[in-house]
């Protein structure tokens, strides 16, 4: 058996005596398992395939000097993602009457439970309604709904993807802490410009009324005063009501796609990251399984957004196809009291709990005080994804959430590979320590050569596994670039990794233009595009800063027009502009005039320079390659110190 995750060792920092024997036996199996196709077919045993395979587990080429990368999982094999994470388990596991999710909402008097084949009617209902539909796109939050709808989706074979336009939409007015977002306005504007640009209209467009706005009835909904176009819109709870609790699943093929999810590209523009039926469905169990070593009677509770692939692996798909019971949460960690998450735990009696190191530091900011008014004895595994974790954020997690009892699981992964390979700072928790099954890391120096023992330089993966991205969609020869170019042979993370001298691996951050802001990957270009649309800015330059909470944030330099002023208001002014170009989390935290940017005789801007600026680091370096090192002393002159 694999069940082999359990906490074994409650030392902090080393590994005692008493778990080395249990770390070798795991260490046998880990090996024994690793790569041996008969393994991943064992994993599919447990679900429901319409069609067997014809070819095998896994075909690949990682190598573009050979040809097209490509990655192929059980072809032939014909299955239904909705149906292995909700029919089988309802008819095959008698787990209908089991709770799937407690749904509590922003405001802790909005919660409710739903059980297996509660979620399985809603989303036959839902896929009948959807059938009329074209392409699905979708804008909720954290609601139950959400949830029905992506399974929706799966059961159709609509490719789902979330927040992006296309050609139904679901929106409503949500509270977030205690503001009120009018989610069918901004949506409506959305489709506006949607109409100007592309011909390809919004045909239908559903609203879910929220469980707040349900109950506040009257005023709250008047407040939203958001015009009805009744051509377009119609509400969810009508269309539901009228529809169907049958609702035969799509059978597609094992390669056939599941979702794309945007995440940032280099270069600025958004990758459509595509992940398929199969592999999908085999990874993200299997990683579930073992690495929040799930049992039948956990509650686990994931505090992703499920607009994030966090939330896709491990709200929906993961913790479903293993028939989990999950907390599913909308509100925030601060409302209405700073005490949120420990009361959520006590209230459902999680036992697994997934976060994110910014809601750590976020959190910590308050002290150990909100903690102790509630009862954490409930929680066995702690995970953590996102951004490498730092030192102070890991004691506080282990120590004041886990009370040094529970295992503190790092999660390293990407959007493209769905599931993760490291742990990066708890050599005593043995599964994390070496990558999943599958997964076969190594490091490389600027040549492409491969370290040996104690190294650092590129994370590369020398092999896929079912779970990793197939292309970028419509563009694969942009997939190939970015992750297979630099390196033939080898699969590209763009994150610099070292190897200690006990063979653990730490990721030390990204190697390329990109910057993690509170778990959030976005690239500098695209910041830079957004400033520069400003009439007013001739020129930008970002760089990421070291930030107490939320890890990473951007330091902006712009450098403007002629005849422009740089004033308070056009701070703003440029503010606002990220907020709507990219969303609320790429919002400067510094903007700073630039009337000149440090280049080097090229023209090439020297980020390294601008960094150093950023973060008031004076000993800079050698500066031989700039075209007017002058420049520099004006900026630093300039430095914005506080936000
Ligand atoms: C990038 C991927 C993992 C899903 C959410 C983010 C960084 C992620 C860790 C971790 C150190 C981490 C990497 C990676 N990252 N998890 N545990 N330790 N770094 O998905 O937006 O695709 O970002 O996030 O830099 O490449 P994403």
């Amino acid at each position: 058996t694999l069940r082999f995750h359990r906490p074994v060792c409650i030392c902090p920092f080393t590994m005692c005596l008493q778990c080395l024997p249990i770390l070798s036996a795991v260490y046998n199996t880990y090996l024994k398992y690793h790569f041996v196709s008969a393994f991943w077919k064992e994993v599919a045993d447990d679900f429901f395939w319409k069609k067997p395979a014809t070819g095998p587990m896994l075909q690949y080429n990682f190598d573009v000097t050979i040809g097209n990368i490509y990655v192929k999982c059980m072809e032939g094999a014909k299955t239904n993602m909705c149906y292995n994470v909700l029919d089988r388990l309802v008819r095959e596991r008698n787990l209908g009457e089991k709770v799937a999710y407690y749904w509590e909402g922003n405001s802790p008097d909005h919660h409710m439970a739903i059980t297996y084949s509660q979620l399985l009617s809603q989303v036959c209902r839902c896929a009948n309604v959807l059938k009329k539909m074209d392409r699905v796109s979708i804008y909720l939050p954290m609601i139950p709904e959400l949830v029905y709808t992506m399974l929706a989706c799966a059961r159709i074979g609509a490719v789902h993807s979330i927040v992006v336009i296309h050609t139904v939409f679901i929106i409503y007015g949500v509270y977030r802490g205690e503001k009120l977002i009018n989610l069918k306005q901004i949506a409506d504007e959305a489709l506006e410009k949607c109409r100007e640009i592309a011909s390809s209209s919004v045909t239908k467009c559903l609203i879910v009324k929220h469980h707040a706005l349900r109950t506040k009835s009257g005023a709250a909904c008047n407040k939203l005063q958001t015009p009805w176009d009744s051509e377009c819109d119609v509400w969810w709870e009508e269309v539901m009501r009228d529809s169907p609790e049958e609702c035969e699943p799509e059978w597609l093929d094992a390669e056939d796609p599941l979702f794309i999810l945007y995440t940032s590209g280099s270069t600025g523009k958004p990758k459509g990251v595509l992940h398929t039926v199969a592999g999908y469905l085999l990874y993200t169990s299997l990683t579930f399984k073992y690495v929040f070593d799930h049992h039948h009677d956990d509650v686990y509770w994931c505090t992703a957004d499920i607009g994030w692939i966090t939330g896709h692996s491990y709200i929906t798909y993961g913790p479903l196809a293993n028939g989990a019971t999950s907390v599913l949460f909308e509100g925030i960690p601060v409302h209405p009291h700073v005490g949120r998450f420990w009361e959520i735990i006590e209230k459902y009696k999680v036992t697994k709990f997934y976060t994110a190191p910014t809601a750590i530091r976020l959190l910590m900011k308050y002290g150990r005080e909100p903690l102790q008014k509630y009862d954490l004895s409930s929680l066995r595994i702690l995970g953590t994804v996102g951004e490498p974790i730092n030192p102070e954020a890991w004691q506080w997690y282990h120590e004041a959430v886990g009370k040094g009892r529970c295992p503190v699981v790092d999660t390293f992964w990407q959007t493209e590979t769905v599931k993760h390979s490291y742990l990066t700072l708890n050599p005593h928790l043995i599964f994390q320590t070496f990558p999943f099954f599958g997964v076969e890391p190594t490091i490389l120096n600027e040549h492409g050569e491969e370290l040996e023992g104690e190294a650092e330089g590129y994370l590369v993966f020398r092999r896929p596994w079912p779970g990793i991205m197939r292309t970028v969609y419509r563009n694969h020869e942009r997939f190939e670039n970015s992750y297979f170019k630099k390196f033939p042979g080898f699969y590209v993370t763009g994150d610099g990794c070292r190897r200690d001298k006990d063979g653990y691996y730490w990721i030390t951050g990204r190697t390329d233009d990109m910057l993690n802001v509170s778990g959030h990957l976005m690239s500098t270009a695209e910041v830079e595009a957004a400033l520069t649309e400003h009439p007013a800015v001739a020129e930008a330059a970002v760089v990421s800063r070291p930030h107490k909470v939320k890890g990473e944030c951007l330091y902006c330099f712009v450098s403007l027009k002629d005849s422009r002023e740089f004033t308070h208001t056009l701070v703003e002014e440029l503010k606002r502009l990220v907020r709507e170009k990219i969303g609320p989390i790429a919002t400067p935290d510094f903007i700073q005039n630039a009337p000149a940017l440090p280049k080097t005789r090229s023209g090439k801007i020297m980020r390294r320079i601008l960094r150093q600026i950023a973060r008031n680091e004076k000993d800079l370096g050698d500066l031989s390659t700039l075209a007017d090192p002058k420049v520099v002393e004006e900026l630093f002159s300039q430095r914005c110190e506080a936000a």
